[in-house]
């Protein structure tokens, strides 16, 4: 069922067999995605994603006292949450999987450029074709929000920690803050469109044949995202699979009501109107809205944040 890494987008006739196949709508869709993952959700493997990745795995799990030996990744796309976290010094040997081989296939090629251990499967994350205590620590970044079955894709992390391993899953969109993006995403799709059909900004609006292609690439997004999560009834699934120390921590409010339209506004765009300066803005602005809601945290629930991590580990 592998799709060509990161080359065509799926055909009409792909995209209608994946309404019924999830599994396959998960793989097409990331295997076309794959070529250009990095440079659409800027992902990097410098200070500024490396500070990402270790202050949202920190935020939840605590800075540990000594680096985890073998680190298994479910869904890892192209290696931004391994990678980042190996150079943050927090994983010595890192295994990545994803169920697409295109992404498996750029992780392993980022980790090659920058001379890190690391290993790479084609897994799909609820059957892990790994044995009993394999390793010290599991992680995954933006991925089970795409599992059918969460449930099964814990009792399998539970089962491949070696006793006192920990689980860290960040970066999953919440219930409440799914909705307040999605919205605002939408709005802004409607502004910007509506601006760059005005003659003195029509050279802005990227061409049509490029948004057909996103188009066609949204309409899978329907089908390969599943859920959206409650911080409470998370914590409850990961119970449910026998881990213990259970820990839910939620990140970005108005960081997301920011970012979401901002990457709109790059999607409706082409590139050379945007460029440097803008990007410059958009991080820097995030930077100050995500301390902005730390200290929000005390009175906002944390429901209404964007992105909900858990963390827990095995007591066998
Ligand atoms: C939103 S991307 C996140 C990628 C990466 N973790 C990151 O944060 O950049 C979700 C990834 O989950 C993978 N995925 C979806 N379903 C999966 C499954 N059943 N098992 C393993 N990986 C899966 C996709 O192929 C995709 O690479």
């Amino acid at each position: 069922m592998a799709a060509e890494p990161g080359r065509e987008p799926a055909t009409a006739e792909q995209v209608e067999a994946a309404w019924q196949d999830t599994k396959l709508a998960q793989v097409l869709y990331h295997d076309w995605e794959s070529g250009s993952y990095d440079e659409k959700w800027s992902i990097s493997f410098d200070q500024r994603c490396t500070d990402y990745a270790r202050d949202r795995f920190t935020a939840v799990a605590g800075v540990p006292p000594r680096p985890y030996g073998r680190s298994l990744e479910i869904g890892a796309g192209t290696g931004f949450f391994t990678l980042n976290l190996m150079l943050a010094g927090l994983i010595e040997h890192g295994t990545v999987t994803d169920i697409s081989a295109g992404m498996v296939e750029v992780a392993l090629a980022n980790a090659g450029r920058l001379g890190l251990d690391v290993e790479g499967q084609v897994v799909d994350a609820e059957r892990l074709p790994f044995p009993d205590d394999s390793f010290d620590l599991v992680v995954g970044h933006a991925v089970i929000h795409h599992l059918p079955d969460v449930a099964s894709a814990f009792a399998e992390i539970a089962r491949v920690l070696r006793p006192g391993g920990r689980v860290v899953i960040c970066g999953e969109p919440t219930r409440v803050g799914h909705r307040v993006a999605r919205r605002l995403s939408s709005l802004t799709w409607s502004a910007t469109r509506a601006l760059t059909r005005l003659r003195p900004l029509r050279s802005w609006a990227r061409p049509e044949a490029e948004l057909d292609e996103s188009s066609r690439a949204a309409a899978l997004e329907a089908v390969v995202d599943l859920h959206t999560f409650d911080p409470d009834e998370l914590a409850a699934t990961v119970r449910a699979a026998g881990l213990v120390g259970v820990r839910t921590h939620t990140d970005e409010l108005t960081a997301a009501w920011f970012g979401w339209p901002v990457r709109t506004v790059e999607a409706a765009l082409t590139e050379e109107r945007l460029g440097f300066r803008w990007r410059m803005f958009a991080y820097r602005s995030w930077l100050t809205l995500d301390r902005v809601d730390r200290r929000l945290s005390a009175v906002v629930p944390p429901g209404w944040y964007y992105n909900v991590s858990v963390t827990a580990f095995t007591h066998r």
